[in-house]
């Protein structure tokens, strides 16, 4: 298999890396049923790429096999912005039997963590994401990795991620703290549920941090800023979830 260098995120500091941590422990704790994952939020930009990757990096660094694997085969930008190569095979390829498997699984420079990326854009990716061969590949994969982490497009934008969140055991919803109306975080997860997987719980992303909270409370504790704050809920998914 090929390796691939992912460029490092230089800005997450250590109480984004502690946020990352406690998500991953929160995973863990959900059970061993939790192997295949997809993430998915209302709206584009909300995060789930980033912490999609970052979640793989925490897991394979405490020594699980994860593959990552992006199924936004719409519009992804994983490889343009996070590598320096160009006509890497991918999903979309591999799905139309245009590509191997060999052809699109990608090791990482984090020893553990292998990608499959998007790939070129196809006509019919709701076709492909919901295709027999895809849910085979899954199935097969989790006899070789401890988790799968599946990053999807926006589900309040398209359908993608309800279709892959048929095939998974669980999903993630990212949330934009400041942009996402309660009403369309509920429709989301509405539309998750239809699809019969389990929601996880809720990353509750870009919000505010505990400086402010802190600095609230008349206290100066100036190093506590960090972005990557999340609430989590645990429980099946028909439980009502911490948004
Ligand atoms: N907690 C955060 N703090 C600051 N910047 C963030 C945070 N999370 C994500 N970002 C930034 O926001 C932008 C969008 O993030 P990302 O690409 O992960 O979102 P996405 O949900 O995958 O978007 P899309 O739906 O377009 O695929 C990126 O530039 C990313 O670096
Ligand atoms: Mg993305």
């Amino acid at each position: 298999m090929k390796t691939i260098v992912l460029k490092e995120d230089n800005k997450k500091d250590y109480f984004v890396t502690e946020a990352y941590r406690t998500l991953r422990t929160n995973m863990q704790f959900c059970g061993k049923d939790v192997r295949v994952v997809a993430l998915t939020s209302c709206f584009p930009n909300e995060g789930k790429t980033t912490i999609a990757i970052e979640i793989g990096k925490s897991l394979a660094e405490i020594g699980k096999k994860v593959l990552l694997i992006d199924a936004d085969l719409r519009k992804s930008v994983v490889v343009r912005k996070y590598t320096s190569e160009a006509g890497v095979l991918g999903l979309s390829q591999f799905l139309s039997q245009q590509a191997t498997e060999e052809d699109v699984l990608y090791h990482t420079q984090y020893e553990g963590l292998d990608m499959i990326f998007a790939g070129q854009y196809p006509p019919n990716p709701v076709e492909l994401l919901g295709s027999t061969s895809f849910k085979a590949f899954l199935e097969k994969s989790k006899e070789v990795y401890d988790y799968i982490l599946i990053d999807t497009p926006p589900l309040g934008m398209v359908i993608d991620s309800a279709v892959v969140a048929g095939f998974c055991d669980s999903a993630i919803m990212v949330v934009n703290a400041g942009k996402v109306r309660r009403v369309q975080a509920l429709e989301v997860k509405e539309q998750l549920l239809r699809s019969g997987v389990r929601i996880l719980g809720v990353v509750l992303n870009h919000a505010e941090g505990k400086k402010e909270l802190f600095s609230k409370a008349g206290k100066s504790y100036s190093r506590q800023y960090y972005k990557t704050y999340y609430r989590y809920s645990g429980g099946s998914g028909s439980r009502e979830n911490s948004k």
